[in-house]
């Protein structure tokens, strides 16, 4: 059997694939993100395939990796790799969902609150040396309690984010396919995309990226958000029209916005970063030890599973079972 990491996973989860006897072979991370004929070169021959959410499993790759039983993606988010395709091809995929929905959730929070009270510019300003004492008006920013967050993705991130809004004494909308009842217990109200944006001072994007979230959020859609009201997204990028994005900001459509990931990651554009209305982060929402330790494990688990002929926990794609 072999198993091919395209990037390391944890010590003692790669020490798991190696004990059952395997052959494995992990790629050094350089570059980073492998090319498409990287992957085929590297993965040639591969019963089983470890991916990041950067590596792209495309129909060609797809077609090149005559071997591939299975795929095992570290991440929830399976964007990256096209699952129709590998299902016609009878590959099984997995993701590492659960794990990472309260490191996702709290980091949301931890955006929003330094979004609006300037907490990453407030600490420039102390290191560049410029503190010289209390002043009555020294970075002013927004209260949360008494205003409308908006959660557009009512799945398990969006129900953690929205189950902790209760200590900030907001209220909530959400905008979901299904209607959740965790949420309505707490109060919250579920309505149409184009009246949480009207109504929201915080609206914050929880849904996969596929063909009909793609670019949801555009300019039609910022324009209908409050001039007062911030955008966090710890999704996916392509949600938004960055393009659209970057010109809201500019001309200050609404107040600001904090990202995690963006349209074309990893690059940023240059324009976006030299906004001083929007907080930047390179895509480690769910970077806690104790998330990512779970996610690799999860990740192997999958695999395994996988490779001995049982049905992995994290299966996307169980209809390949049955081909
Ligand atoms: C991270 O973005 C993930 O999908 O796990």
């Amino acid at each position: 059997m072999r198993v091919v990491l395209l990037h390391h996973l944890f010590d003692e989860d790669e020490r798991k694939l190696t004990a059952k006897g395997w052959d494995i072979v992990v790629r050094e991370e350089s570059p980073l993100i492998p090319t498409e004929d990287e992957i085929i070169e590297f993965a040639h021959k591969a019963d089983g395939l470890v991916t990041f959410l950067t590596d792209r499993i495309t129909p060609r790759v797809l077609d090149n990796l005559t071997h591939l039983r299975i795929i095992a993606n570290c991440a929830v988010g399976y964007d990256n790799i096209d699952v129709d395709y590998a299902t016609q091809k009878g590959i099984m995929v997995t993701n590492t969902p659960d794990v990472l929905t309260n490191a996702v959730a709290e980091y949301t929070w931890g955006l929003i609150l330094a979004l609006v009270r300037h907490i990453p510019a407030a600490d420039r300003f102390t290191r560049a040396g410029k503190f010289n004492g209390w002043q009555l008006d020294l970075f002013l920013g927004d209260e949360l309690a008494g205003k409308t967050l908006g959660i557009v993705g009512a799945g398990r991130i969006g129900t953690a984010v929205g189950l902790k809004a209760p200590g900030f004494q907001m209220s909530l909308l959400y905008y979901d396919k299904q209607r959740n009842v965790k949420l309505e217990s707490i109060g919250a109200r579920s309505c149409n995309l184009h009246e949480l944006l009207q109504a929201s001072d915080i609206v914050t994007l929880h849904l996969p990226l596929t063909r009909e979230t793609y670019h949801i959020i555009g300019e039609a859609e910022l324009s209908l958000m409050k001039p007062t009201a911030y955008l966090i997204n710890t999704a996916r990028g392509p949600i938004i029209d960055e393009h659209a994005l970057i010109n809201c900001l500019t001309t200050n459509c609404i107040k600001g916005a904090a990202l995690d990931v963006y349209e074309y990651e990893p690059y940023v554009p240059e324009v976006l970063r030299k906004l001083s209305n929007v907080l930047l982060l390179p895509h480690i929402g769910s970077a806690t030890y104790k998330a990512r330790q779970l996610m690799s494990h999860a990740t192997v688990t999958n695999l395994i599973a996988g490779l001995e002929g049982k049905i992995p926990p994290n299966l996307i794609n169980p209809s390949v079972l049955e081909e």
